[in-house]
């Protein structure tokens, strides 16, 4: 069950979006069964095949994040991959930012990925085997202006990656942390102009990333059992060395 790469599954949370429609697609088509998670909107139907599985959930809820798991995993035996990709943004300068924009962007980001590492840990640790993908923000290390919510959500995020990986490493068990660059979502329709830009201006390469090349990098970083503790740039943004 699960040993064969064809054989493997994915299991991707905000799979409806922009980031999770490609995620969908670049696991399905290097060979996964794919259980794409969405949560006002199911993910494309078009895809709905022997080898993905739209189902509806909502991250911050821990009985359906419970019921989740259970179903995927009698459906097709256990969890190989988990992608903790659903992320929401309600910016606002820190004075007029309401407990609820605080609250659920904390929900969704952080807590969200709490529960659904939870409950696929103990059996992932029994089969000695998987890899945990959490996609971070680069907002993290740098903050924002009108960012505090979902830059402390995402530095949040970083460290549950790099404290799981050091309790699930001895398992053989990795979980990574990945920094997509600015890309093209609905989660970014709003940008004005000039943001828009100066991320551009951020990448040495000069350009947004396109979603579908970040998820395939997130296919070959799930397929590397040697990989773990890391957070992952794909931005084109020089890293400091120090
Ligand atoms: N777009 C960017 O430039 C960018 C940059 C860095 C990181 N990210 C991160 O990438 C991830 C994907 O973002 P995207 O750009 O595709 O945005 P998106 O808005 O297209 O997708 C986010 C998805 O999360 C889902 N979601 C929201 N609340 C949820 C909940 N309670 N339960 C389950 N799902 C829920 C939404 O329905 C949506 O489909 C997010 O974590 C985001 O923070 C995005």
């Amino acid at each position: 069950m699960n040993s064969t790469t064809t054989e493997r599954v994915a299991w991707i949370t905000g799979a409806a979006g922009g980031l999770g429609s490609a995620l969908v697609s670049a696991f399905a088509a290097a060979g996964y069964r794919v259980a794409a998670a969405g949560h006002s909107t199911l993910p494309n139907v078009e895809l709905e095949s022997a080898r993905v599985w739209p189902m509806r959930l909502d991250v911050t809820r821990a009985d359906e994040v419970c019921r989740a798991v259970s179903q995927i995993e009698q459906r097709w035996g256990g969890i190989d991959v988990l992608v903790n990709n659903a992320g929401i943004c309600a910016d606002h300068l820190l004075a007029q930012m309401n407990d609820a924009e605080w609250d659920r962007v904390l929900a969704v980001n952080l807590k969200g990925p709490f529960l659904c590492c939870r409950e696929v840990v103990p059996s992932m640790i029994q089969r000695r085997l998987g890899h945990i993908l959490n996609v971070a923000s680069d907002v993290a290390r740098r903050g924002g202006r009108g960012r505090s919510n979902y830059a402390a959500s995402k530095a949040g995020l970083i460290g549950l990656s790099l404290s799981l990986a050091q309790e699930l490493g001895g398992f053989g068990i990795c979980v990574n942390a990945v920094i997509p660059g600015f890309m093209s979502t609905p989660m970014t329709t709003g940008l004005d102009a000039r943001r828009a830009r100066e991320f551009q201006d951020a990448s040495v390469l000069g350009a947004w990333v396109e979603p579908v090349r970040v998820a395939r990098f997130m296919v070959d970083l799930a397929g590397h059992s040697h990989i773990s503790g890391q957070v992952l740039q794909v931005d084109g943004r020089v890293s400091r060395w120090t």
